[in-house]
C-alpha cells in the first residue's frame, strides 16, 4: 500500500473531472478518471430529484425523503432498520461503538480493509477499541482457522482483551473488489456467534457485490449483525451511508450519529439523490463491472511485458494492474499526459487519471461517469503508452 505522502501526491496528479480539457497537443483532452468510484457527479435526474425534495426537520423525524429512503433502503438490505448518516466511514464508527460496549474490547479485522487503514484508527481514538489484525487471503477472506484461534485465545482470560466483534468488507477493496463467498460469510457469523462475538459489514460496495452474486442484497446482509452501506460510491448519490440492522440497534445508531456530530436537518436534499442511485443501481453496476472486465481482457490480449492482469480477478468495478519495470507512479504521469505524438498516432488526446496502489500496482475503479466508449479510449490510451515503454 502507499504511503500517505505517496497517496497526497498521487491526489495531486489527478486534475479536476472536467470531461474535457485543454491540451498542450493543439486538441481538447478527453478525461477518462478511473481513481474511484467516489469521483461521480450527481447526473439530471438526481439534480431534478435534490432540487424538487419535500423535507422536513430530520432530527425530529420529520424529513419525509430520508424516511423513505431509509424504509427502502431496510427492506433492501433484508434488516429492521437503517438510519442516514453523512459517510461510510461514520456508519462504520457508529457500528463499531454499537457493539463493543466496553473500553478496550477487542475487534477482529483483516489487515488491509479500509476500516483500519484509511479511517484514521478513529475505533481507537474515537471508541477506546482494540483492534487484532488478521493478514486479508487474495480473495479478500480471511482464513478460518486463525479467525477461531484468535477469537478464542483469550476466552476467560482476564489478561486478554475480550472479543465483541468481527468486521468484514464486501467487496473486499484492497484485493481488488473481491466479493467474499456467502457461505464464507455464514461461517464466519456461526463462528462469532458460538463466542459471543458479532459481525459487521463494510458493504461500502455490498451493490456490487449483491449485482455480481445476482442476489439480493438482503442474502448477504443475513449474515451479518449491522452493515455499513455507501450512497456516495457506485450509487452516484453526491453524499450519505446507511447503517443497517435489528431496530435497537439502530436507535443506538441515532445516539451514536449525534455525538459524532452527525444530525442532519433538512437531509431529504440528499436522500432524494440516494433513492435515484438506489434505483438505477443494478443496471448501473452491471454496465460498470463489464466495462471492467472488457478492459481488463483487452489489456491481458496488448500482451505488454510492463504490466499484468488477471481478468478471472475481476469480479466487481475494479482492475488491479501489476507494474512490471517502472514505478507504478511514473505510469499513472505517463497515462495522464497527452502529447502531441499521441494525437498523431491515435488521433485522439486522452488524460486516464488514476492513483498507482502500490509501488508497483495501480488500481483501476469503473462508475457510472465511465461510459464503454471511455473505457475503449483508455485502453487505446494504455496501448500507446506501453507501446512508447517498448519491449
Ligand atoms: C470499503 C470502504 N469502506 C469505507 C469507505 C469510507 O467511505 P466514505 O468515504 O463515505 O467515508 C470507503 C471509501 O472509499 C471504502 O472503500
Amino acid at each position: 500500500m502507499l504511503s500517505g505522502l505517496a497517496r497526497a501526491a498521487a491526489l495531486r496528479l489527478g486534475a479536476p473531472c472536467a470531461r474535457w480539457l485543454g491540451s498542450r497537443a493543439g486538441v481538447p483532452a478527453h478525461v477518462v478518471d478511473l481513481r474511484s468510484d467516489t469521483v461521480t457527479r450527481p447526473g439530471p435526474a438526481m439534480r431534478r430529484a435534490m432540487a424538487e425534495a419535500v423535507v422536513g426537520d430530520d432530527d425530529y423525524g420529520e424529513d419525509p425523503t430520508v424516511r423513505e429512503l431509509q424504509e427502502r433502503a431496510a427492506q433492501l438490505l433484508g434488516v429492521e432498520q437503517t438510519l442516514f448518516v453523512p459517510t461510510n466511514t461514520m456508519a462504520n464508527l457508529i457500528c463499531v461503538m454499537g457493539h463493543c460496549r466496553r473500553r478496550g474490547s477487542q475487534l477482529l479485522l483483516g489487515q488491509e480493509c479500509h476500516l483500519h487503514v484509511y479511517e484514521q484508527g478513529g475505533v481507537a481514538q474515537i471508541a477506546g477499541v482494540h483492534s487484532h489484525l488478521l493478514p486479508d487471503l487474495p480473495h479478500g477472506t480471511l482464513d478460518l482457522d486463525e479467525l477461531e484461534r484468535v477469537i478464542t485465545r483469550g476466552l476467560g482470560n482476564p489478561y486478554h482483551p475480550v472479543c465483541e466483534l468481527v468486521c468484514l468488507e464486501n467487496t473486499h477493496s484492497s484485493s481488488g473488489g473481491r466479493v467474499l463467498p456467502i457461505d464464507y460469510l455464514r461461517q464466519v457469523h456461526l463462528l462469532a456467534q458460538s463466542h459471543g462475538a458479532r459481525v459487521h459489514l463494510d458493504g461500502a460496495r455490498l451493490m456490487n457485490a449483491a449485482v455480481a452474486l445476482r442476489v439480493p442484497p438482503a442474502r448477504i446482509v443475513e449474515h451479518c449483525d449491522s452493515v455499513s452501506f455507501c450512497l456516495s460510491k457506485g450509487l452516484g448519490a453526491p453524499v450519505g451511508a446507511l447503517v443497517g440492522g435489528p431496530k435497537d440497534f439502530i436507535q443506538e445508531a441515532w445516539r451514536l450519529r449525534k455525538a459524532l456530530g452527525g444530525g442532519m436537518r433538512q437531509a431529504g436534499v440528499l436522500a432524494a439523490a440516494a433513492l435515484v442511485g438506489l434505483a438505477e443501481a443494478e443496471e448501473e453496476l452491471s454496465r460498470d463491472h463489464e466495462n471492467a472486465r472488457r478492459f481488463a481482457r483487452g489489456l491481458q490480449a496488448l500482451a505488454s511485458p510492463h504490466c499484468s492482469v488477471n481478468p478471472a480477478a475481476v469480479e466487481t468495478n475494479m482492475v488491479l494492474v501489476k507494474v512490471v519495470g517502472l514505478p507504478a507512479a511514473d505510469l499513472c504521469q505517463r497515462l495522464q499526459a497527452v502529447s502531441p505524438d499521441e494525437v498523431a498516432q491515435t488521433g485522439h488526446a486522452v488524460r486516464v487519471l488514476l492513483f498507482p496502489w502500490t509501488e508497483q500496482s495501480v488500481r483501476a475503479v469503473w462508475h457510472r461517469d465511465v461510459s464503454t466508449q471511455d473505457t475503449e479510449l483508455a485502453l487505446r490510451k494504455w496501448e500507446f503508452v506501453l507501446r512508447q515503454l517498448g519491449p
